[in-house]
């Protein structure tokens, strides 16, 4: 890659942490429980996990997690290959601690690498598979930073993307997990829940704020799909996920 491309990578990531409001230690203090409440969260883990059977991959496989915040997605991969070996790199180090006492309860594989992605050196034609939930939508350039996931990946190995495209709704997401808490455990456990989470929600419309700043990319799934294309990936699945709001893709490196 030449030097000029790699300087534009650091002016994205320059720009996003001047300008960004969000505050992913806060939004992690609070990850788990809202996810545990969400049911479209645990259908996009359910996703990943029904898929990686079909996928050949070996039992030692090596499998990188872009952004892997509390290590949900690893854990659930964990379940199914206990001895695969794990790349978890993610900027933030409150959502890292909490990763890392997962991995350790489960005894898995796992490195744990706390950079901004826009700035991680990783060897190339290395991984089997890149998972990356989440977490591209504020990592600009995207494009780049998918040139950059394409050279980490072997020549037949997948990319799992999910990407928030959509602007976060506060209302609509707010009524959806309290419908979801109430139907579950009650209407005075989903007040108290929205109240203990309270700061989640704050996150959400910094979350809101980036995106209508231009912060955070927003994309349709047309768009996302050629987004990809045009990073040089063959794009083998492309649906819409996560209430509408995301777009799931899966991809192999175009050769
Ligand atoms: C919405 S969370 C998703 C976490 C995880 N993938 C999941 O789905 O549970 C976004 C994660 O991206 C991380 N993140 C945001 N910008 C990043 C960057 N530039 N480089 C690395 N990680 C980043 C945050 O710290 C956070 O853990």
């Amino acid at each position: 890659m030449s030097e000029k491309v790699e300087e534009s990578i650091f002016v994205g990531l320059d720009e996003t942490l001047r300008r960004s409001r969000m505050e992913w230690s806060a939004y992690a203090s609070k990850y788990d429980a809202v996810c545990a409440y969400n049911p479209a969260y645990q259908e996009n883990i359910r996703a990943l996990v029904k898929r990686l059977p079909d996928w050949d991959l070996p039992d030692d496989a090596n499998i990188l997690d872009l952004g892997a915040g509390t290590g949900n997605f690893v854990c659930a991969m964990g379940k199914i290959l206990p001895n695969a070996s794990y790349l978890h790199v993610d900027c933030n180090a409150d959502m890292n601690h909490r990763a890392r006492q997962k991995y350790s309860d489960r005894k898995l594989n796992v490195s744990i690498v706390q950079d901004y992605l826009q700035r991680s050196v990783l060897p190339e034609s290395s991984f089997d598979l890149i998972v990356c939930v989440n977490v591209l939508y504020a990592v600009a350039p995207q494009d780049l930073i998918l040139r950059r996931m394409k050279r980490w990946l072997k020549p037949d190995a997948k990319l799992f993307i999910i990407d928030f495209g959509r602007q976060v709704e506060i209302i609509d997401w707010g009524l959806y997990l309290l419908k979801h808490v109430a139907e579950a455990y009650g209407v005075r456990h989903s007040i108290k829940a929205l109240w203990e989470n309270i700061e989640f929600a704050k996150q959400n419309r910094n979350a809101q704020k980036d995106f209508a700043n231009g912060i955070f990319k927003q994309h349709s799934t047309q768009e996302f799909g050629q987004l990809l294309k045009s990073s040089g990936f063959k794009v083998n699945e492309l649906a819409t996920c996560y209430r509408d709001y995301c777009d799931l893709a899966v991809c192999t490196p175009e050769r």
